[in-house]
């Protein structure tokens, strides 16, 4: 049995074939209606969502299966300090498969560890959003035709978006691809993205503060909203929330075939006029994240069937003797959960929270 937690627990092979799946799905729709009949969904919404809520409860219906859930942590007993790990044991009892968002970073593989059916991450404070970054790679091979061999612009919040985290992590993956970081200098992409995944494969970045500037070069851009919940200091949120607007005049500045993506919600960060604009994806991207969330429901429940055995945790290797500083890590509030860390640079002495990811 096998949850998500990152999108790179993922192989390249398996990501074609969801979307492979998801395709099928597409284009016969009725052959899939009835593959989760008498299984149930539960949706763990410790964080307000519209569409990775939704979509995964209509991924469920629309494969003949049922739901049951909660959209806010005050209507469950998480509110009368029930564990994340308890959570996931009881709803082990009540469901056949679990999509968790929680604000806490490492929240859903803490309930991985804990659940005996399969837990999927749908998204933990500003670390990984891996199901949305399945609903960019449909966007992006339906768009463009193909996923290697672009030039990808990530613009607006790259510190805290947790959807760019994962979508970096899966197309550094492909060949051909590079990426242009557009952010102001508050809000550049974080270490375990940059050492882990960017420098160590060499993946060829370039970091640049003006969307304009990138605007000619990319067959992909990726906007982003400026994550207001994730600031500790709300003044700076003010300072920075409209650093970058995408209007239907720098879409003139844009090659002819490209696409632009955004995960939604947006406030102000893409004009509604550039909607109209026949390059403008977000709104078929949205939908796209309702056929892999069905194609990936598919995978983990038969996988589960064939081998329901738990996944073990891995400790070769990690370490105990240190505590994570990240006040938005899962170690801060679990009980009694152990403060584990993997060494991922021996050379520089680099440790890291195998919840959040943070260095220690
Ligand atoms: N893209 C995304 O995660 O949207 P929601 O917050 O509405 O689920």
């Amino acid at each position: 049995m096998r949850s998500l937690n990152s999108i790179l627990e993922l192989s390249v092979e398996e990501l074609d074939g969801l979307i492979a799946t998801a395709k099928d799905i597409i284009a016969h729709p009725e052959a899939y209606q009835d593959k989760c009949a008498h299984k149930k969904l539960a949706t763990l919404f410790f964080e307000p969502s519209t569409r990775t809520r939704l979509s995964f409860e209509a991924a469920m219906l629309e494969l003949g299966g049922s739901v049951i859930g909660f959209s806010e942590a005050s209507s469950s007993s998480a509110s009368k300090g029930e564990s994340v790990a308890d959570t996931a044991k009881i709803l082990s009892c009540y469901a056949d498969i679990i999509a968790m968002r929680h604000p806490k970073e490492g929240a859903p593989f803490v309930a991985s560890l804990a659940a005996s059916i399969p837990v999927i991450n749908a998204g933990d404070g500003g670390h990984n959003h891996p199901t949305q970054t399945l609903a960019d790679l449909l966007t992006i091979s339906r768009e463009m035709g193909r996923l290697d061999n672009l030039t990808i612009g990530l613009c607006g919040d790259l510190k805290y978006g947790r959807t760019v985290h994962s979508l970096i992590e899966a197309m550094s993956r492909y060949s051909g691809i590079r990426f242009i970081l557009i952010s102001p200098a508050e809000l550049k992409i974080p270490g375990f993205i940059r050492y882990n995944v960017l420098e160590r494969k060499h993946i060829p970045y370039t970091e640049v503060s003006s969307l304009d500037e990138a605007m000619p070069q990319l067959d992909v851009l990726y906007m982003t909203r400026i994550q207001r919940e994730r600031f500790d200091d709300p003044w700076e949120y003010e300072r920075l929330k409209d650093s970058y607007v995408l209007d239907t005049e720098k879409m003139k500045l844009a090659k002819e075939r490209m696409c632009v993506l955004h995960p939604l919600p947006r406030v102000n960060e893409i004009s509604v006029k550039v909607d109209d604009d026949p390059r403008a994806a977000y709104f078929r991207q949205a939908l796209n994240g309702k056929y892999m969330r069905m194609a990936l429901i598919l995978k983990l429940l038969e996988e589960a069937k064939q081998n329901p055995a738990k996944q073990p945790l891995e400790v070769e290797g990690l370490e105990y003797d240190r505590v994570c500083r990240n006040p938005k890590c899962i170690t801060q509030t679990e009980q009694e959960l152990p403060q584990l860390f993997r060494c991922t640079d021996k050379a520089a002495d680099i440790h890291r929270c195998i919840y959040c990811e943070q260095r220690a």
